[in-house]
């Protein structure tokens, strides 16, 4: 049977931790996988996350099953994180899924279970996996241009363009903030022309939240969902707490559809759980036990806000410093989107083979694309890294 198969290519972005792991320069840098980094160039447990821990650990009295929804005080935290108030609850369903990815996951199997083919459009470029992911799953994709490469801007008028001619009832993704991989968001004028339409169009708006907090703040970022949900009927979030919680590994999500009325809420309550039970049964307990803990607890969520506005600033700090060294040691290349760029990603600009240069004759690991991680920037190495980029343009 499975001599049919063929071998796959590495993953474009998890591929590059082993390639970065087994390199034995000192000097290497590793740009790749949206991890973010400390000033040491270390991934941390946060401090709330561990106080949460050890309490989960000292009162859990049970490791019996949770439900196909997960945790109702982790469902409703998220819930309200995501949607600020801005439509009413009872329009609302939210389930606790393994990590943003599992979100994506389930919505898309819902999507074909509401009908038959569905087109999403997705950004040009998008996540790397977003295509494998959605695609695989049996949507079809399409895509909407998002960032010029040449100037470094967001290519507006050409994604309102493409959108417009978007048949009714097509699916679009958007990263509300964050983008991912380009870091570049949309202004708040900007959000509201995309906004009008997707209104205007009758598209279902498919968020991909991801990097909650790590743009402007954890309340400020929800703003495309604030402005979008109480204009359309219908609408999807998948979260992702990965970033912001560090919990990658624990695969920590959410998924919430906004629905037209309560009975229809309640139906697709029904679907989506039962659409987890074909898939996975029940989502892992721990990390959301842990979410669910800090979110719930008012002096422990003030404390995880201050430690995700750390993690916001450092990365905006970093993005400064190799921009800085850069205009010196580069000063014929235009780099100042580096710090127009929000979160952990921006372009380089670099071609593939200065990609490849980066890595083999610097030991400097990043997407083929040219997104660079700015979390894996230190005090330390931003002075080879510049003088390395410097060589290879
Ligand atoms: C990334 O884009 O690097 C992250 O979202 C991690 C991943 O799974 O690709």
């Amino acid at each position: 049977m499975f001599d049919t198969l063929q071998k796959m290519p590495a993953d474009a972005i998890l591929g590059l931790i082993a390639e970065h792991r087994d390199d034995p320069r000192p000097e290497k840098i590793d740009l790749g996988v949206g991890v973010y980094r400390n000033a040491a160039g270390e991934t941390p447990v946060l401090d709330t996350v561990k106080k949460a821990e050890r309490h989960l650990v000292e009162t859990q009295t049970t490791k019996s099953y949770i439900s196909t929804a997960g945790e109702p005080m982790f469902n409703a935290a998220m819930q309200a994180m995501t949607f600020a108030g801005a439509v009413a609850d009872d329009r609302l369903v939210t389930i606790q899924t393994p990590g943003g990815s599992g979100s994506l996951r389930v919505a898309a199997g819902l999507l074909l279970r509401a009908k038959d083919a569905i087109t999403v459009w997705v950004s040009e470029p998008t996540w790397a996996n977003h295509v494998p992911l959605l695609g695989g799953a049996g949507l079809e994709l399409k895509s909407y241009p998002y960032y010029d490469t040449q100037r470094h801007v967001i290519e507006i008028d050409a994604m309102l363009g493409t959108l417009r001619h978007a048949p009714k009832g097509d699916v679009v993704l958007l990263h509300p903030c964050c983008h991912n991989p380009s870091g570049l968001d949309p202004r708040e004028d900007e959000w509201q022309a995309i906004i009008d339409v997707i209104v205007e169009r009758e598209l279902l708006p498919f968020v991909d939240f991801a990097y909650q907090g790590f743009a402007r703040g954890v309340d400020e970022d929800n703003y495309v969902i604030r402005e979008l949900a109480p204009r359309v009927p219908e609408m999807i979030v998948s979260n992702s707490c990965s970033k912001n919680f560090g919990l990658y590994r624990d695969r920590v999500g959410s998924l919430s559809h906004l629905c037209a009325d309560t009975s229809t809420r309640d139906i697709v309550s029904s679907q989506v759980n039962s659409y987890v039970r074909t898939l996975y049964s029940l989502p892992p307990d721990h990390g959301a036990a842990v979410v669910s803990m800090i979110l719930n607890d008012s002096e422990w969520r003030a404390e995880w806000l201050d430690e995700v506005e750390e993690m916001r600033g450092r990365l905006q700090r970093m993005r400064v410093l190799l921009s800085d060294a850069l205009v010196e040691k580069a000063p014929d290349h235009d780099f100042s989107h580096l710090v127009r760029a929000n979160g952990m990603f921006c372009f380089l600009g670099t071609t593939p083979e200065q990609v490849e240069r980066l890595k083999s004759d610097f030991g400097i690991y990043l997407v083929n694309s040219s997104r660079i991680n700015v979390a894996g920037i230190t005090e330390d190495n931003v002075a080879y890294l510049s003088d390395s980029i410097a060589a290879v343009f």
